[in-house]
């Protein structure tokens, strides 16, 4: 397996002081979806920034697609595919038409490039709309063509900095399922930043978790969620429990057993494998049980862990912060650095 992206010591330093991202190190794999999540301010937006060339490095070193990042700009930008959570679609031209210009833009053969065209608005369940202009499409709607203009050029790296803030659950599931298909059809890999910790835990094979710009903690999100201290079997019983929680406490993997409610409450690595013998324990015992489910921590519980603050997913990037970037990006485009 290659690896799509590769930072090392990523550093990016404001106005002399502002460690905004404070030597970050990390790679993903080609065909990965990996995810950076963290609160605002974190570092996220800067990080990508960098791997994307649209903003220079304090120090580090990161090459995408096997381009170094500071050698090889615009060949990277040619390569690569950009989401961001402000609309860049052009208001007063249609649907297609933004695409056209983007597959002018991004070199996209003449040749090839209405079926292309063609082919995304379809996908990503546009074709009706084509030839509306872009001011009378939803939020959805516009996302999704943020996305069709992200990879009218087939690239091999797609980069989505909050691409579904502001979405409805609806949405936001409607184009993470596109995500998935098209990553699966092409082998794409994925880089993306969220806020929304539901979001990275189903969507992303692994996840970074940043704060006060530095990698907290990474990994799958199983992984992670292991980390934190594994599953939670919670045993209800019926009646008297004899020696129940001292039988519960000697099985294999139990880390710890507490009492809540009448219940226990048992933590151990793996509780899947644990409710077969926690059921012939009690069986055992002869205590009749009234139930056992089962609960995996949430990546909640690991931002928590991991940061020592809980996750507050209500507060989304700044109009500021937004627009900072949206510049950024302008700028870089015009290639002007
Ligand atoms: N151009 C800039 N000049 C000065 N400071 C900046 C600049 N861009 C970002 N910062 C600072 O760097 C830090 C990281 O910002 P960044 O935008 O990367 O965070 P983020 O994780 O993307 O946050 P959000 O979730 O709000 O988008 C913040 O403290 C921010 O104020
Ligand atoms: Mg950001």
């Amino acid at each position: 397996m290659t690896d799509a992206i590769v930072a090392e010591g990523l550093t990016r330093v404001f106005n002399g002081s502002v460690r905004a991202v404070d030597g970050v190190s990390f790679s993903v794999t080609e065909g990965e979806i990996y995810g950076f999540l963290g609160p605002n301010g974190a570092g996220k937006t800067t990080t990508l920034s960098m791997l994307t060339a649209v903003l220079g490095l304090t120090s580090g070193h990161a090459t995408v697609d096997g381009l170094d990042v500071t050698k090889h700009p615009h060949d990277l930008k040619q390569r690569i595919g950009l989401v961001f959570q402000e609309s860049t679609a052009d208001q007063d031209l249609t649907g297609r038409e933004n695409l056209e210009v983007a597959a002018a833009l991004f070199g996209v053969p003449l040749r090839e490039a209405p079926k292309r065209i063609d082919y995304l608005l379809e996908r990503l369940a546009l074709a009706d709309s084509a030839d509306r202009l872009v001011k009378t499409y939803s939020g959805g709607m516009r996302r999704r063509l943020e996305l069709a203009v992200g990879i009218i050029h087939s690239p091999r790296v797609l980069f989505l900095d909050e691409p579904t803030l502001g979405l409805d659950p609806q949405g936001r599931a409607g184009f993470w399922k596109i995500i998935g298909d098209l990553r699966k059809e092409s082998g794409m890999t994925v880089f993306l930043t969220t806020h929304y910790l539901d979001e990275a835990d189903g969507m992303c094979d692994r996840i970074a978790i940043i704060d006060h710009g530095k990698i907290a903690a990474s990994g799958t999100p199983s992984e992670l969620k292991d980390r934190v201290g594994g599953d939670v079997v919670t045993v209800r019983p019926l009646g008297t429990t004899g020696t129940l929680e001292a039988a519960l406490r000697a099985l294999p993997g139990v880390t710890s057993v507490a009492v809540q409610d009448g219940s226990f409450r048992v933590k151990c690595p793996s509780g899947e494998t644990l409710i077969p013998k926690v059921v012939a324990a009690a069986t055992g015992l002869g205590v009749s049980l009234a139930g056992v489910s089962l609960r995996r921590p949430s990546l909640d519980e690991v931002f928590l862990e991991f940061t020592g603050r809980e996750f507050r997913e209500d507060e989304g990037p700044t109009a500021t912060d937004r627009a900072v970037f949206l510049t950024r990006f302008q700028d870089a485009r015009r290639g002007r650095r």
